[in-house]
């Protein structure tokens, strides 16, 4: 296997997780490169159901090492939490490095993201209220806490120095939070330094030069819509889930990606607010919802569903840097007479068409799906192993997604476990 990114090409959880738990069996290294524990990613095998949100899939693999990136934000009681779950399952946390470059989210970044969405009114973003936002903010202003500095006395006081004072005029004249004292910033930071003292990687440079002649995964999380500079801003999460997101958040730069895998539904679901052209408020969004089981693995919220977007589709390949497509869920479609995909948007105010993404998404309200119908296969594919024994109407349908998105499917998922993968040639 060449060094490869698995990245989400719609809004999230698109079945990444089971595909870089299936990749990783051929992987050295695993890097989870962005995000944090706003995502929820599933993998199902050996009979069980592990739930991942910061940890990289690929820890259920003995020789495997996990390590998870400088990109990343980390919220330490969440990470105990996910720690301690996996640990109930069996899970073995030995080659589990973290970045000593990692951000850390602070109590006080939940309380802005919970304060800012309840008191945001139209301009709510619906946000996973993990302190997402406000951690990468702080990062990018500078005045964030970073992994090592939890090990370094001189470094935790100059940071406290630096930026208390203006943190806790933040919280009490902006959101009328209450402050933090030193005292006890000093005390969470000791906490925090006992939990991820196993796992610290300090000789994280060796560890990346012993691994560059070996294969790299690198784990991404959310999707291109949902990416800080090229998704449905504002509606969309504060890192970079795009391909390049690795080449800053992992330690490698963009020499050591060769491939770049975009993890799609057969069709679309959103969680939270924001534009979603393709979406279904009717009977059939709600079929797809109840046999895809769209629920959100972090925040149980029922997931907005609709059907597949050849056109954010084909964005995502171009800004994902999408090599191959993983296509997931084909067998929620089983049951369907009739399967739709949307190969263009109508503006109703003057009949523009649209094949290439609009990025201005204050416009999508008057945008109309402009839809392709396909036959469906009407038996079930989930048991299926090649792509030969796939009914023909389920092989036109990935024949008119490769061609309309530009991208080749090379993996077909039919079900969540690792088993119901099919490998395309
Ligand atoms: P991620 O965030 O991209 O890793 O995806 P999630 O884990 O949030 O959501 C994907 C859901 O779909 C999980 O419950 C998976 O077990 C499930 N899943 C993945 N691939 C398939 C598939 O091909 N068919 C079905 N029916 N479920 C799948
Ligand atoms: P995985 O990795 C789906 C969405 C939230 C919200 C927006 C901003 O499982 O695919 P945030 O908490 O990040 O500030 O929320 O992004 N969101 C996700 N949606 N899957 C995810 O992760 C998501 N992570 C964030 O619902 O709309
Ligand atoms: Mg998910």
């Amino acid at each position: 296997m060449k060094n490869t990114v698995v990245i989400g090409a719609q809004w999230g959880d698109e079945g990444k997780a089971k595909i870089t738990d299936l990749l990783s069996q051929n992987a050295d290294l695993i890097i989870r490169y962005q995000g944090g524990c706003n995502a929820g990613h599933t993998v199902v095998a050996n009979g069980q159901t592990y739930k991942f949100h910061l940890i990289p899939s690929g820890i259920l693999y003995d020789k495997t090492t996990c390590f998870i990136g400088a990109g990343t934000v980390i919220h330490p009681e969440s990470f105990e939490k996910e720690l301690n779950e996996l640990k109930n399952q069996g899970v073995d946390f030995k080659n589990l490095k973290i970045s000593p470059l990692a951000t850390i989210t602070m109590p006080y970044h939940i309380e802005v993201d919970g304060w800012s969405e309840a008191n945001s009114g139209k301009g709510k973003i619906g946000t996973t209220k993990r302190g997402i936002g406000p951690t990468y903010t702080d990062k990018m202003a500078r005045c964030a806490f970073k992994i090592q500095d939890l090990y370094s006395y001189e470094a935790l006081n100059a940071k406290i120095e630096m930026m208390l004072s203006l943190k806790n005029k933040t919280l009490e004249k902006v959101y009328g939070l209450e402050p933090y004292t030193k005292d006890c910033i000093i005390s969470l930071c000791e906490t925090y330094a006992e939990l991820f003292k196993p796992y610290v990687c300090f000789e994280w440079q060796d560890m990346l030069n012993r691994f560059k002649d070996k294969t790299i995964l690198f784990e991404g999380a959310q999707g291109v819509m949902l990416d800080i500079d090229y998704g449905t801003y504002p509606f969309v999460t504060s890192s970079n889930p795009i391909g390049g997101g690795a080449a800053t958040g992992s330690g490698y730069g963009p020499t050591m990606i060769q491939d770049v895998i975009g993890v799609s539904k057969a069709y679309v679901t959103r969680v939270g607010e924001g534009p979603f052209v393709t979406e279904l408020t009717d009977e059939i969004g709600k079929k797809i919802q109840e046999v895809g089981h769209e629920f959100g693995v972090t925040t149980g919220r029922p997931r907005r569903c609709g059907w597949f977007d050849a056109v954010t589709m084909k964005y995502a390949v171009l800004v994902g840097g999408v090599t191959h497509v993983a296509l997931t869920k084909m067998d929620v479609f089983d049951d369907f007479d009739e399967i739709k995909i949307c190969t263009a948007y109508k503006d109703c105010r003057n009949d523009k068409f649209y094949t290439l993404y609009p990025t201005d998404v204050f416009i999508h309200k008057y945008l109309e799906p402009v839809y392709e119908t396909l036959p469906g296969w009407k038996t079930s594919i989930s048991g299926i192993k090649r792509y030969e024994d796939l009914p023909e109407n389920a092989k036109k349908y990935i024949a008119r997604v490769e061609d309309l998105i530009g991208a080749p499917i090379s993996i077909l998922s039919v079900g969540p476990d690792r088993e119901q993968t099919i490998f395309i040639s």
